[in-house]
């Protein structure tokens, strides 16, 4: 399939596109199912499925991708090195209705780069030429993509790696725009995004800290970029997306009321939980991975999150919830503190 340098294939007249970022242990079924009723993005991409020798294509991916209750697209991800495994598990992705098969260049934790996968793969650009090349070939009846960091420790082969992603020619680029170095603490070089932009031929989207729907225009204007793809910050704001909308289209942003975050909440406790007998203790830190998103938004002390992380049962929990989110102001959800969020370990 050729590149177009168009997103018509994801269904999209108008830019930019905005995409749910992949994200392990959170971007699955039940959080595709809240994320749309909240308007949701225009393309929902899955967690990484691992690919190496013995692998299969996962249960969870796989239903998430069968039962897509979204209306949207989806993109799955793959994250490995070996070129004839990630071929035969991309050719077996693409009989199961996905748009797009997403190779991973970005992960930082050190049990993924370590073992060159990921992020690791940025130190060895012909390793990423070589399955690049072997994914290209291989993948015909879906579109492929690549989500890639700049570079491993600096960004000193960005334009070898862009040379690189031109020349296969892949259908979409994805640019979080740190170093795996950079983890998530690191400011966002959007700078070198636009360079993307103008020198890699297909389209390309913007990632890292988009958390409102003025600093996504902001971004947008810095970096030129297609679209966007957006993590951390619908997990803390899923009404992000509607938003960047209103704003693009000229119109004000709502702003949901205290008592519609609550209910975001509760639909997370609820819709999260597997089925069946669940241990309610290990939904409450379920819960608190997904709130230290959301709880830096909640009050500028960071009383709220104080709060939470020491809870530890249900009935708890939902005491701090009300105390802080059982009114009817309205809550930009935007992060009080501006450090570059709190490391979440994985990628
Ligand atoms: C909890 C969590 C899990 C992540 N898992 C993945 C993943 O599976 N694949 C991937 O490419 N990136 C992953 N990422 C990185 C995000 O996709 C994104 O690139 C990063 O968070 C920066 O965007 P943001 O500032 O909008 O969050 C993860 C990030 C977080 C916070």
């Amino acid at each position: 399939m050729p590149n177009e340098g168009s997103l018509k294939w994801l269904g999209m007249g108008a830019t930019p596109v905005l995409a749910l970022a992949p994200m392990q242990a959170v971007t699955d079924l039940p959080f595709w199912r809240i994320l749309s009723r909240y308007g949701g993005p225009d393309v929902y991409w899955t967690e990484y499925l691992r690919v190496h020798s013995t692998s299969i294509v996962d249960r969870n991916i796989r239903q998430a991708i069968l039962e897509n209750p979204t209306g949207r697209p989806a993109v799955v991800q793959l994250i490995g090195n070996d070129p004839f495994h990630l071929v035969r598990i991309a050719r077996e992705l693409e009989q199961l209705p996905v748009v797009a098969i997403d190779l991973n260049l970005g992960c930082p934790a050190p049990v993924v780069y370590r073992k060159c996968a990921g992020g690791g793969l940025l130190r060895e650009p012909a390793r990423i030429d070589c399955i690049l090349g072997a994914m290209r070939d291989a993948i015909t009846r879906v579109r492929f993509t690549v989500k890639t960091r700049l570079g491993f420790a600096d960004a000193s082969g960005w334009d070898e790696l862009l040379g690189i992603f031109a020349r296969h020619p892949i259908d979409l680029l994805t640019v979080h725009g740190r170093t795996v170095a950079g983890m998530y603490r690191t400011e966002v070089d959007y700078g070198l995004i636009a360079r993307a932009v103008t020198t890699v031929g297909c389209p390309v989207l913007a990632n890292g800290n988009v958390w409102s729907a003025e600093r996504a225009r902001e971004i947008l204007r810095l970096t030129g970029a297609q679209g966007l793809m957006i993590g951390r910050g619908c997990i803390r704001n899923p009404w992000l997306f509607d938003q960047i909308r209103a704003v693009q289209a000229g119109r004000e942003p709502r702003w949901p009321k205290g008592r519609e975050v609550l209910e975001y909440v509760e639909a997370l406790y609820v819709e999260t939980a597997p089925p069946g007998d669940f241990v309610e203790r290990l939904q409450v830190e379920k819960m608190k991975k997904y709130l230290n998103f959301l709880g830096e938004g909640v009050d500028p002390e960071g009383q709220f999150l104080h709060r939470i992380r020491r809870v530890s049962n249900r009935a708890e929990f939902e005491v701090v919830c009300q105390d802080f989110l059982d009114h009817d102001h309205p809550m930009p959800l935007e992060p009080f503190v501006r450090m570059e969020a709190a490391n979440p370990g994985v990628d």
